[in-house]
């Protein structure tokens, strides 16, 4: 059956808000949901998803996609988790690729899975632009410090101004140290919705620096906690609530 993938970009204005990690993880929940999902590196100057996974050497990448379109299916490697991934090729050999292609190979892709997740580089240079015009659907991912949300803004504005469809915010390395602008001012200045508060969490750190995602080093961590919930809403999955497990318990013969 073909269908058509959903492609989210994980954007944000300041680097290191957090995009990685969220990419990474949304990726490895929503595989958890069930879901089929290709998570592409496509902060191609900077790439650090192979990083966060653990992945060791790909023979083929983003670039070589962009390239040389018949690599895709080898340019796939499947985390333990199942989530598909696309790396990029850190290395520092010359030559760079028109990034102004990836749109196209995306949209090849779209008919193979249920999302794909585009990790994003930070700002508005050309490689956030090359995936803002290749994505449908946007992530914002901002840390709750003044400079951080005035910088998400500008990238907001970026995908206002081509209509983009913007699924909310996700405030990443939320501390409530009393130095932090509260969630309900962040929604007022973007008109938007917060969809994931992510608690700064050393889990993260410990996660990143073992090269696995949070969810799995630490599932019961707040932060991972925080992920699989905002994956339950992109996916629009109602969290089980007491009276469903209840109605389970007593009731197993009317479950579906
Ligand atoms: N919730 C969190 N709690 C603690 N540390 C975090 C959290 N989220 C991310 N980090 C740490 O912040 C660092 C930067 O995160 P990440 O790589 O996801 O940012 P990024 O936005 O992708 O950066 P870049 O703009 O360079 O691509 C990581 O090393 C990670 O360990
Ligand atoms: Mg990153």
């Amino acid at each position: 059956m073909n269908i058509m993938s959903r492609i989210v970009g994980v954007l944000s204005g300041k680097g290191g808000a957090g995009k990685t990690t969220t990419a990474v993880n949304l990726g490895v929940a929503l595989t958890k949901l069930g879901k089929s999902v290709v998570l592409v590196d496509s902060n191609v100057n900077t790439p650090n998803v192979s990083l966060h996974l653990g992945m060791n050497f790909t023979p083929f990448t983003i670039q070589d996609i962009i390239e040389n379109e018949p690599y895709i299916p080898q340019a796939i490697f499947i985390h333990e988790s199942g989530l598909r991934v696309i790396p990029a090729d850190f290395s520092l050999k010359d030559g760079h690729v028109d990034i102004g292609e990836l749109k196209n190979h995306m949209h090849k892709l779209a008919g193979d899975s249920d999302y794909i997740i585009m990790d994003c580089a930070p700002g508005l240079g050309p490689d956030a632009r090359a995936a803002i015009d290749a994505c449908s659907e946007f992530l914002i991912v901002t840390n709750p410090e003044t400079p951080a949300v005035a910088d998400a803004y500008k990238t907001y504005k970026a995908i206002k101004s081509i209509n983009g469809k913007i699924l909310g915010l996700v405030v990443n390395k939320v501390n409530n140290d009393g130095y932090e602008l509260q969630a309900g001012e962040i929604e007022n200045f973007f008109n938007e919705s917060i969809i994931g508060i992510v608690p700064e969490d050393k889990s993260v750190r410990s996660a990143v620096q073992n090269r696995v995602p949070v969810i799995i080093h630490r599932p019961n961590s707040k932060a991972a906690k925080a992920y699989k919930k905002l994956a339950m809403h992109i996916e629009g999955v109602r969290p089980r609530t007491l009276s469903d497990i209840l109605f389970e318990f007593l009731k197993p013969d009317r479950k579906k």
